[in-house]
C-alpha cells in the first residue's frame, strides 16, 4: 500500500495481504510451518532464495502484516516483532553492541531496561553511563570513544519529562553512536522518533499498540541496514520472535490507534488541569500543561501530550494510598496503555526497590501517584479520585 496516504489510514489498512479467499479482515496464520510444493522448494527456501514462508520462528503472515502496518505508521523502511517490549530491547543491543562498547542512556527509563544494561549485558562487557533525560549538555559530556548507543524513553515513566529528539540524535550522530527512542507512550500516532533524527524505534507494543492490555509484545522500526536484515537474522536465530495470535491482536490494534490516543490524550489533559486546581494536589506532571518544564518542546515534537501522567498528593504515602483505595473504577494494576484507566503508586510498586534516597533523588516521592488515563467518561473519572482525595 502506498504510504502517501494519511497515517490515520495507514493504521487501518497498510500492510494487510488477502488470501485467495479474499477475507476482508487480516487473517490469523496460526501455525508453526509451511508446506513446500516440492523438494527443490524446500531448499530454495532454505538458502534464502525464494522468499515463501518456512517456519513461523523465522516468517508467519499475520507477523509480518503487523511488522509492515507498524513501519508504514513509523514511516520506518522496516519493522521487526518480538515477543515482548523487553525482547525488542534486547534484540536491539544484542544486534548493535558488542564487548567493550559503551551506552549512554537516560536515566529515566522503565526499570526492567536499567537491569537489563547493569545485570545482563554489563556481564557481556558492555558499560552503561545514566544521564538526565532533560539536559543535553550531559549527553554531550558521557560520550567515550567506545560510545555506540544512546537510549532513552519520551516522555518518561513516572514524571513525564521530555527529552529533545532532535537535539540528542545530532550529538550521537556526532559520536558515531545509534540513537534508539522507546516510543511506548507516544507511539506513532503522537511522536515520530525517526522523523527527528533518531535511528531506531523501541516499542513494547503490550500497551498502547495493543490498547486493550490483551497480550504481551513488542517492535523495534528503523532503515532496512538496522532493522530488517541484522535482526531478522538476530530473531530467527535467538527466538525471542512474535506469536501469529498476539500478532494478530496487535494489527487489530493499531486501526483504533490513531483515535485512541487522541481521545485519550484529551481527556488527560482535562484531568491534569482539574488535578493542578485541586486544593489536595501539590504538583501535576503532564506535558499538556504549560506548568511543565519542557511543554514547548513535547508542543513541538509531539502531537498531543500523551495518556500519561502523574501527581502529588499532600500527606504523602499514606494519603497517596487512600486515593489508590477509594477508586471503585479506576485499575490499580501495574500496566499502562489500556482504554481502561490504570494507577499505580510509584514509590511502593514500580520503583520500590530503589533506595528510598536514590527514589527520592529521582524525584519519585512518596505522595506520588501515576495515573494513565483511558476512554472512560472523565467525569467519572474526577469523582473516583476525588473520593480518595477528599477522605
Ligand atoms: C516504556 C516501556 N518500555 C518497555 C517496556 C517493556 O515492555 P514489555 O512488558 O512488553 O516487555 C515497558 C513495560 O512496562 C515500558 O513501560
Amino acid at each position: 500500500m502506498s504510504r502517501d496516504y494519511e497515517r490515520q489510514t495507514l493504521g487501518v489498512r497498510a500492510g494487510q495481504a488477502r488470501t485467495e479467499f479474499q477475507e476482508h479482515s487480516e487473517a490469523l496464520f496460526l501455525t508453526s510451518s509451511f508446506v513446500f510444493k516440492n523438494a527443490r522448494q524446500a531448499a530454495a527456501r532454505f538458502a534464502g532464495e525464494d522468499e515463501g514462508m518456512v517456519y513461523t520462528r523465522y516468517t508467519n503472515p499475520t507477523v509480518a502484516m503487523f511488522q509492515e502496518r507498524l513501519a508504514a505508521l513509523e514511516g520506518a523502511e522496516s519493522c521487526v516483532a518480538t515477543a515482548s517490549g523487553m525482547a525488542a530491547i534486547l534484540a536491539t543491543a544484542m544486534v548493535h553492541l558488542k564487548s567493550g562498547d559503551h551506552v549512554v542512556c537516560s536515566n529515566a527509563v522503565f526499570g526492567a531496561t536499567i537491569q537489563l544494561f547493569n545485570n545482563i549485558l554489563a556481564r557481556f562487557g558492555v558499560e552503561t553511563t545514566y544521564v538526565s533525560p532533560t539536559k543535553v549538555d550531559e549527553w554531550r559530556g558521557a560520550v567515550r570513544r567506545n560510545t555506540r548507543l544512546f537510549y532513552l524513553e519520551t516522555p518518561s515513566n513516572p514524571l513525564t519529562e521530555v527529552s529533545d529528539i532532535a537535539a540528542l540524535a545530532e550529538i550521537s550522530k556526532r559520536a558515531r553512536a545509534l540513537l534508539a527512542v522507546d516510543n511506548v507512550f507516544c507511539t506513532p500516532a503522537l511522536q515520530r522518533p525517526l522523523e527527528l533524527g533518531a535511528d531506531l524505534v523501541v516499542h513494547s507494543a503490550t500497551k498502547y499498540l495493543d490498547g486493550q492490555g490483551r497480550v504481551i509484545a513488542g517492535a523495534v522500526a528503523g532503515p532496512k541496514a538496522l532493522v530488517g536484515d541484522p535482526m531478522t537474522t538476530f530473531l530467527r536465530t535467538a527466538g525471542p520472535t512474535l506469536s501469529p495470535f498476539n500478532a494478530w491482536v496487535v494489527l487489530k490494534g493499531l486501526e483504533t490507534l490513531e483515535i485512541r490516543m487522541r481521545a485519550q490524550s484529551a481527556a488527560a489533559l482535562e484531568l491534569a488541569g482539574w488535578l493542578q486546581s485541586h486544593p489536595k494536589v501539590t504538583r501535576v506532571h503532564y506535558p499538556g500543561l504549560p506548568s511543565h518544564p519542557q511543554h514547548e518542546l513535547a508542543r513541538r515534537q509531539q502531537g498531543a501530550a500523551g495518556a500519561v501522567l502523574s501527581f502529588e498528593v499532600k500527606g504523602g504515602r499514606e494519603a497517596a494510598w487512600r486515593v489508590l483505595d477509594s477508586t471503585r473504577l479506576v485499575s490499580l494494576t501495574a500496566n499502562l496503555g489500556d482504554v481502561k484507566t490504570t494507577i499505580v503508586h510509584p514509590a511502593s510498586t514500580t520503583h520500590g526497590r530503589i533506595s528510598p534516597e536514590a527514589r527520592a533523588a529521582a524525584g519519585i516521592s512518596e505522595g506520588l501517584i501515576r495515573l494513565a488515563v483511558g476512554l472512560e467518561a472523565v467525569e467519572d473519572l474526577k469523582e473516583d479520585l476525588n473520593r480518595g482525595l477528599e477522605a
